[in-house]
């Protein structure tokens, strides 16, 4: 199937999954596994949200589907994922080797993808995607990875966890 097509497949899946979850949380683990299954590059992908309350703020692993990995705490200040949390960015890191910022999670991950989850405009987790090829996501991808996330801010903000 060309990329394009299960893409929008991943798109349509997505949309019902989300319907059809009694939480958010079933529904982030369900994609979890959906996008690691559909999606041949996709080979590690988790989230990480923010623990409540916690001083220093710092991200905890949540749902994920792939390889474990030792960061299951990140403090903002550190990695693509702090990047990502503490700038409510999008960051994509096509050569993971080049960035300094990088925690390694797996020796075959090439580069990565952190897009952050928003509740009510303020940040709450992030998804985050490994990937063993160099360069794994255009801007097709960074769009589909996008509306997954935003697709589980809006559960949130309807379901709670
Ligand atoms: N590479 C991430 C750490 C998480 S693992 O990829 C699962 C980072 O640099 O923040």
């Amino acid at each position: 199937m060309p990329v394009a097509a299960r893409i929008e497949e991943v798109r349509t899946l997505v949309a019902e999954l989300s319907e059809a979850s009694p939480t958010a949380h079933v529904f982030m683990q369900k994609m979890v596994k959906l996008l690691h299954e559909r999606m041949l590059k996709y080979n590690w992908v988790g989230f990480y949200m923010l623990e409540l309350g916690a001083q220093p703020p710092m991200l905890l692993l949540d749902a994920f589907e792939g390889a474990m990995t030792p960061h299951t705490r990140i403090p903002l200040n550190q990695g693509i994922c702090g990047a990502a949390a503490s700038s409510g960015q999008t960051v994509i890191v096509d050569d993971v080797s080049k960035d300094p910022r990088y925690l390694a999670c797996s020796l075959e991950t090439k580069s990565e993808i952190v897009v952050p989850v928003f509740v009510h405009g303020k940040v709450v987790g992030e998804l985050d995607i490994d990937s063993h090829f160099p360069a794994a996501f255009t801007p097709e991808d960074q769009d589909i990875i996008q509306y997954c996330a935003m697709l589980v801010g809006k559960k949130l903000e309807k379901s709670g966890q």
